[in-house]
């Protein structure tokens, strides 16, 4: 069959850093499983791009990336060079809206070998997803200015909800959920005190969950489902967010299961009309930029998510090579967790290369 064309761009900070470790482990699968990947390198969506042409990517980017099946993607953020909003509206938050990536994946995993922060929690005890949505909510630049400069200024910025929106999401983590050992969907919401949208999201919910008779569910406001995620992670299955709760809730699951370092995101469009993206869940970490020690597992982990994306579009007798793929690059990433080498948020002294070499080695 024809080969998969994957945009590569790995951005700003460490996504430079952690990307070669995830198209080293790529390849080594390649060529161990079979795989026929083809890469494409962009050098924009990055800060850098914006400083040399004023802008974050190209006007064409959106044919480069319409032509790819799939994009992986590392981090972008130079908050002292670009405004944030500048730079990730002008990139990953464009992505995920042109292509509808409407759904925001992001496994949470306590791994053997990884010191965990809550007391008395062992691997089992963590091991969830958070389902968030990607392409809405508390996310517009839909707002305004009043009064700008002067002491009666107002500023407003929308929340959307749409129905469709609302639905979709919840559908799949329904969908999720009947295919896991627990059956559980947790539902985040606020609608104690966001009166109109949050209520409306609580409504949709319970109407999806009539479908899904077979699925338990519970509601938690996010203040205390926050809580939870430290106090009682062991609840957890499938977790179902907003855009900003869903946000604020995949940094703090990963950093209760030892470090965010470790954290994949795969932003999907299930119809699968656009290419999704893939990318770890963590930023472009300026603070250790240059010191060749960020973490590189999750964007590997996120290359492996890829690759199962990739995989279930086939027809089911091409699947095969691209699930075992998938399935030794975790297997590498948990003998490597247990054994190491390991960078320094992981408690170790050993830098990004040593842990991408290591990890692949193991797939060979
Ligand atoms: P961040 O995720 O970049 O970093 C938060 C903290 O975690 C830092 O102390 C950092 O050193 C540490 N960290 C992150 N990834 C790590 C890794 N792989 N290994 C070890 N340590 C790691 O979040 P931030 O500091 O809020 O944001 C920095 C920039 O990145 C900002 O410009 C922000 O907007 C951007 N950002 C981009 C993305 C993305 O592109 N998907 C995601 C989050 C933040
Ligand atoms: C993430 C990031 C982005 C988000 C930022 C960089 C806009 O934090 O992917 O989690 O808020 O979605
Ligand atoms: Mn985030």
């Amino acid at each position: 069959s024809r080969p998969f064309r994957i945009a590569v761009l790995a951005g700003d900070g460490i996504g430079k850093e952690v990307m070669p470790e995830g198209l080293r482990v790529l390849d080594v699968a390649a060529a161990k499983f079979g795989l026929n990947l083809e890469f494409k390198h962009f050098d924009w969506a990055s800060c850098d791009y914006y400083t040399q042409t004023g802008k974050m990517m190209p006007d064409d980017w959106k044919t480069h990336l319409s032509a790819c099946d799939a994009i992986y993607f590392g981090a972008v953020g130079m908050p002292d060079i670009v405004p944030d909003h500048v730079s990730l509206y002008g990139s990953l938050l464009k992505f995920r809206r042109e292509f509808d990536q409407y759904i925001n994946l992001r496994p949470v995993r306590l791994f053997e070998g990884v010191p965990c922060p809550l007391a008395n929690r062992k691997p089992g005890d963590i091991d969830f997803f958070v389902v968030r949505e990607n392409t809405e909510g508390e996310y517009s630049a839909v707002g305004g200015k009043m009064f700008e400069g002067t002491d009666r200024e107002i500023v407003l910025q929308e929340s959307i909800f749409t129905r469709t929106g609302v639905d979709r999401v919840l559908k799949f983590a329904f969908e999720l959920a009947t295919r896991r050992a627990r059956k559980h969907v947790t539902i985040a919401t606020k609608s104690n005190g966001i009166a109109i949208s949050m209520p409306y999201w609580d409504e949709r919910a319970a109407e999806m969950g009539k479908q899904y008779p077979q699925i338990s569910t519970d509601k938690q406001h996010i203040d205390i489902l926050s809580a939870r995620f430290v106090l009682q992670p062991d609840r957890f299955d499938v977790v179902v967010a907003s855009n900003l709760f869903g946000d604020i809730l995949s940094d703090l699951g990963p950093a209760c299961t030892g470090t965010i370092g470790l954290a994949p995101s795969a932003n999907l469009n299930p119809d699968r009309k656009f290419p999704s993206l893939f990318e770890p869940v963590h930023g472009s970490a300026p603070d250790i930029y240059g010191k060749k020690i960020a973490n590189p597992v999750a964007m590997i982990w996120s290359g492996a998510l890829m690759l199962e994306y990739l995989g279930l579009g086939l027809p089911e007798a091409e699947q095969k090579p691209y699930l075992d793929a998938h399935n030794a690059i975790v297997k590498a990433i948990e003998t490597v967790l247990i054994q190491g080498p390991h960078t320094p948020d992981l408690g170790g002294k050993s830098n990004t290369t040593d842990m991408g070499e290591a990890i692949s080695k193991l797939i060979k």
